[in-house]
């Protein structure tokens, strides 16, 4: 079973639709004060890669600490999912390789669930990779494959099926977002499911500092490549001429707030074509390009609470560096 099965000049239009949106919130983003540029676009085909590497990096900890996860409590997960033994559908936002779902899916097709995966992703590239990889490994597991960004393929997902939905959003993607604004996240995702839908989410934990700002800050620089890479991005897809040497990585955490945040620093005073538009750089200037927000246990329960979700499980990995958290919709 696929999704866009559609005809192909349909799938330019989105195609289409897509660029234009991408070349508007770029422009948007630098034309702001200060300047910044939106992290769902680091993930084209080298951003994929990159990020693979990251998560191979030793001091990316996160998805070592979700595969902990994953890998050691699979049938604990399956129990907390399967509980109520009714067919459901299983859709994952921002699935990427699916390396600590696949754990999962694994476990729930050998004891036979009914169930269909569905994940959702922004890179039609991973998403091939991922589907291509899930067939072989198991020939028998139904995927729908959903490209686009979370809540329009959320509701794609809710007509195609009026199946229970268990959702998973895993290694800390929701940390992607202000502290602020995860607040109506959460609670658009409750609206979007129905009682008893179950939401498994990943957070990263505050935990040292430095530990933190290291897996931003890796020493080989494939973080840095991994932000610069939009500019490589920026240049080919929307005809910009930004050049790479010219902008220097900086990763910065509060312990207080728990928000780590990545810039990119203009080396020098500098202006930049892209399209029709021309931008000026300041020496010194930053472009504010991600937050990957930390969580406290307590964070988790008032984001829980405030969007009408009773929490009812929780693992943490061995080190109690990073928590998965299963909510019920009320
Ligand atoms: C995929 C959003 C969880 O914020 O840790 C990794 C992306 N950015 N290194 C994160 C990322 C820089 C990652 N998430």
């Amino acid at each position: 079973m696929e999704l866009n099965i559609n005809t192909k000049s349909n799938h330019n239009d989105t195609a289409h639709t897509a660029h234009i949106k991408f070349h508007r919130e770029v422009i948007d983003g630098l034309k702001s004060n200060p300047k910044t540029l939106p992290s769902k676009y680091f993930y084209d085909k080298n951003g994929d890669g990159l990020f693979q590497q990251i998560m191979a990096m030793p001091e990316y900890y996160l998805t070592k600490c979700e595969l902990d996860i994953f890998c050691n409590k699979t049938v604990e997960i399956a129990n907390m999912l399967t509980a109520e033994n009714e067919p459901f559908d299983l859709i994952e936002m921002g699935a990427g390789d699916a390396m600590k779902s696949s754990y999962l899916l694994k476990e729930l097709m050998k004891r036979g669930v009914d169930f269909t995966y569905m994940p959702i992703d922004i890179s039609d590239n991973i998403l091939t990779v991922l589907h291509n990889k899930l067939k072989a490994d198991m020939p028998k597991l139904a995927i729908v494959s959903l490209k686009g960004e979370y809540f329009d393929m959320l509701y794609q997902a809710a007509s195609l099926s009026q199946k229970k939905k268990v959702v998973l959003f895993l290694g800390s993607n929701i940390g992607n977002m202000e502290f602020e604004d995860t607040f109506s996240f959460c609670r658009e995702l409750n609206k979007n499911l129905s009682p008893d839908d179950i939401l498994l989410m990943g957070f990263d934990l505050k935990k040292n500092p430095q530990t933190i700002l290291n897996a931003y800050h890796d020493k080989m620089g494939i973080t840095a490549a991994f932000n610069l890479n939009l500019l490589t991005r920026i240049n080919r897809e929307i005809e910009a001429d930004f050049q790479l040497d010219q902008f220097q990585h900086y990763p910065h955490y509060d312990p207080i707030t728990g928000a780590c945040r990545s810039y990119l620093i203009s080396l020098v005073d500098q202006q930049v074509q892209i399209g029709e538009e021309k931008i000026s750089f300041a020496k010194n200037e930053p472009i504010y390009m991600e937050v990957s927000q930390k969580f406290s246990m307590n964070d988790i329960e008032q984001l829980a609470q405030n969007s009408c979700f009773n929490i009812i499980g929780e693992i943490t990995d061995s080190k109690n560096w990073f928590v998965d958290s299963f909510w019920k919709k009320i």
